[in-house]
């Protein structure tokens, strides 16, 4: 029996009604690109031609029946999931779903405290009380690994009423938790287990990464495809496999949030990079894979940098690895790691996905070639030729655990104020902020400001720290509850 991945249904429905020609007296208004000729000129007719809306033939995306159906099916089979949905406004708005899907106003969610800002952004949507739990750290690189299963038990005991856990698999830098035991342990208490996997579409088409969230049992996962998979920008899947939480829940949800006019384009695109990575992805992940391996290996030649890998297994918070995120220590250099980044962009043309204080994140996916790869070593291997090789010191701290004062929701819907930040100890917070590294908020909205965290804050700043998330980039003033 032929496989039926070979199958690409939606992108052949799309490819047929451009084929055919049809006069197209519907939106998007652009018709084909006749009406922004400019864009045409640039990305070719073809393409605007395929960005097409719901109808009969292409089916629609509110109550899929025909071809959009069909590829979620064999999207669910791709990923051993009971159901797939194609999302359009990336992992964060599954992020998003499974937290308004999981839980109800007032109901807890266990969620590591260095989750992406879509985390909160359900929790405020959903009106659940965060209850955190703090990753690790590994003080060397920076950077926080995951949450020990020990430090989970603890807190699931403490709220063994919670609806669901949150978990990151794998982190931005590679390091994946022990999913399995978390998702056994979080199923002894009837908690679902909820998965961002941003940065692990890829792993459900290789033996050689870090377990997926379906093979783990989660309930649910929100995968990136863009990110890792080769699909077009912004576009995700949300998967299910879930006995707690109703999959009417999901959809009521999905509803609710989905445009109704669902990109064709990034649609197609995961009909496409779901067959490819059926049907080539092993191969193609192992060639990735051989070039990463090397890669790490030429810069762990290069004096003063550090590329860290899976030698980081069994570190605290680190349980696997996925070789293809290939983190740098920069420190080595006596540079820190947004210099590198400005320097390998403005030197030697090439761009890493990120940066912090003391390393350069560049991400590997089958769409990375040898040559490339070789730009980037050399690049290194020349820069640390010239450099003065002083490692500058740097200390950070946990942030301290703030008191939550108001639920986010409640803070998000308060009225608020801005302040001196050297006023505030006392005040509860009405915005986020995040420090890079470690990649922690050290304070979110409806928590109390302390005068030891405003201390905090002082010291992030002279280390050379990111803040981010205030409504003031330099953070002299911060947003709280209350009226102006
Ligand atoms: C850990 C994590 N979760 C969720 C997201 C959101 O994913 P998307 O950009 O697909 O919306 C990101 C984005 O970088 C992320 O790093």
């Amino acid at each position: 029996m032929e496989n039926e991945q070979y199958a690409a249904p939606l992108y052949e429905a799309v490819l047929q009604y451009v084929n055919d020609g049809v006069v197209p007296f519907h939106v998007p208004g652009h018709k084909q690109g006749r009406g922004l000729p400019e864009l045409a000129d640039m990305v070719g007719e073809q393409i605007l031609q395929m960005d097409v809306n719901g109808m009969k033939d292409l089916d629609f995306i509110g109550n899929p029946q025909g071809v959009i159906r069909e590829a979620q099916i064999l999207m669910a089979k791709a990923f051993h999931a009971r159901r797939a949905y194609f999302l359009v406004n990336g992992t964060t708005s599954g992020v998003q779903a499974m937290i308004m899907a999981a839980c109800e106003p007032g109901s807890e969610i266990i969620v590591p405290r260095n989750a992406h800002k879509s985390t909160f952004g359900g929790i405020i949507l959903s009106g659940a009380i965060p209850i955190y739990v703090q990753p690790q750290c590994d003080r060397h690189l920076g950077i926080t690994t995951g949450v020990a299963l020990s430090d989970l038990e603890t807190v699931i005991k403490a709220h063994p009423h919670a609806q669901a856990v949150l978990v990151i698999n794998p982190s931005y830098y590679g390091i994946a938790t022990d999913l399995k035991a978390i998702v056994n342990l979080a199923h002894s208490y009837n908690m679902a287990v909820l998965v961002d996997e941003a940065h692990g579409a890829h792993a459900y088409f290789h033996p050689a990464f870090p377990v997926t969230a379906m093979e783990a049992g989660a309930d649910m996962s929100a995968a990136s495809m863009h990110k890792t998979s080769g699909s077009l920008t912004q576009s995700s899947v949300l998967l299910y496999q879930s006995n707690l939480i109703p999959l009417e829940r999901v959809k009521k949800v999905l509803d609710l949030t989905y445009t109704s006019s669902a990109s064709y384009l990034l649609m197609t695109s995961l009909d496409l990079a779901r067959r490819q990575m059926t049907l080539k992805g092993k191969k193609l992940l192992s060639e990735t894979l051989r070039l990463v391996r090397w890669a790490r290996e030429e810069i762990n030649r290069i004096p003063g940098l550090f590329a860290f890998g899976p030698n980081m297994v069994g570190k605290p918070g680190c349980y696997a690895f996925d070789e293809t995120k290939l983190g740098i220590h920069v420190a080595g250099l006596g540079l820190i790691g947004y210099q590198v980044e400005e320097i390998l962009r403005h030197r030697f043309n090439i761009q890493v996905e990120m940066s912090d204080l003391h390393n350069i994140l560049a991400i590997i996916t089958i769409g990375d070639r040898e040559s490339q790869l070789r730009q980037l070593t050399s690049a290194l291997q020349q820069l640390a030729a010239e450099a003065d090789h002083q490692k500058t010191p740097f200390y950070f701290e946990i942030p301290p655990s703030p008191e939550m004062i108001v639920s986010p929701r409640d803070a998000f819907y308060s009225p608020t104020k801005s302040i001196s930040l050297k006023c505030a100890a006392g005040e509860i917070a009405a915005e986020m902020l995040m420090a890079y590294p470690p990649g922690i908020p050290v304070i979110l909205p409806g928590e109390r400001i302390s005068a030891d965290m405003i201390e905090y804050i002082r010291f992030l700043k002279s280390q050379g720290c990111t803040l981010q998330g205030t409504a003031d980039p330099q953070v002299n003033c911060f947003r709280v509850l209350g009226s102006e």
